[in-house]
């Protein structure tokens, strides 16, 4: 058979795509640059945060669990998560940052989690160093950071597995260390070893009701890598500060937070009314039509007209 017989089909599956998202992120991370990614924790609130403008979307832990009804304390296994993940994936174009929580064990999970989530077209992933199973670092108690040396082989492990697939996904590294109130020599410290361990960026975070670790830490990294944090708790603090201290941010369940506030009051309200008329619920709803057209049911309706038996489907005399 000669060659030009053969007829090879293009695969449509994209990971030139996924390769490019990730290139995107590694973009959007630039040192001493500020970019603002969105907390999205299901297709849907991964929608709205890319068409209210975020070039980037953070796949918050916090998020997904509360999305579940479960404790972000690892009670979503990591393939559970990878399957919200990859339905942000699907509804979305820009790049996704996983949070990866402390990689689900050991080195080797780490591996396997990085594998999955490049295979699925995310762009980058957060491991924080502490021991599985995680506590949020919102929630008050005891937070147990790893020991250095275990969670370098975590991080060393992640690049050394995604150089095989994918060079540029994008391998974040969070230290724990000011959350476990070891204070910011420890958390420099850390974040100067994953840095040296071959890390992409750092992601430190506090719970402080001011950015005030935060900042003296942007002032001693001195913009080696990007620098990402978690303003959640400090929330008060002036944008341009950090812009000042060029690092990004994360905000980490504010979508997730409006959605619980959202839901309780009008489930309360229509319960107790047993109607939506008293209290004009219907007017603080998304409209039925708003919903068709983050879903884009216009496209599949130009499908049917395409797709559906008709009189002109059928090529031209069969
Ligand atoms: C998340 O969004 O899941 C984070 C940030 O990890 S925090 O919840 O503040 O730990
Ligand atoms: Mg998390």
């Amino acid at each position: 058979m000669s060659g030009s017989m053969i007829t090879v089909v293009q695969s449509r599956m994209t990971p030139a795509v996924a390769l490019n998202k990730a290139i995107i992120l590694r973009q959007l991370l630039a040192i001493g640059k500020t970019e603002f990614l969105m907390e999205a924790h299901d297709g849907l609130s991964a929608i709205i945060a890319e068409q209210a403008g975020f070039k980037a979307i953070w796949a918050s832990g916090f998020s997904i669990s509360a999305a579940c009804g479960v404790r972000d304390s690892n009670e979503l296994s990591w393939t559970q998560v990878l399957d919200v993940v990859g339905q942000m994936v699907d509804r979305t174009s820009v790049p996704i940052l996983a949070d990866g929580d402390t990689g689900y064990g050991n080195f080797n999970n780490v591996r396997i989690l990085v594998e999955g989530l490049i295979k699925r077209g995310i762009a980058g992933v957060c491991i924080e160093d502490k021991r599985f199973p995680k506590t949020s670092s919102l929630a008050d108690g005891h937070h147990d950071l790893a020991e250095i040396n275990e969670f370098c082989g975590r991080i060393r492990a992640g690049i050394d597995h995604r150089d095989t697939m994918n060079p540029d996904f994008v391998i974040v590294a969070r230290t724990e260390a000011l959350i476990a109130g070891a204070g910011i020599d420890e958390a420099f410290r850390r974040a100067s070893i994953y840095h040296e361990v071959g890390a992409d960026a750092i992601l430190v975070h506090s719970k402080q009701k001011t950015a005030d670790e935060i900042l003296e830490f942007a002032t001693r990294w001195e913009r080696r890598c990007p620098l990402l944090i978690v303003p959640t708790r400090y929330y008060q603090t002036p944008t341009e500060e950090f812009e000042k201290a060029g690092v990004t941010v994360i905000w980490g369940n504010h979508s997730i937070r409006a959605a619980i506030k959202a839901m309780e009051e009008v489930c309360i309200s229509i319960y107790k009314n047993k109607s939506v008329v008293p209290v004009e619920a219907e007017k603080k709803l998304a409209s039925v039509e708003r919903v068709f057209e983050l879903v884009k049911n216009d496209e599949l309706t130009k499908a049917e007209e395409r797709y559906l038996p008709s009189d002109t489907m059928l090529p031209n005399n069969m």
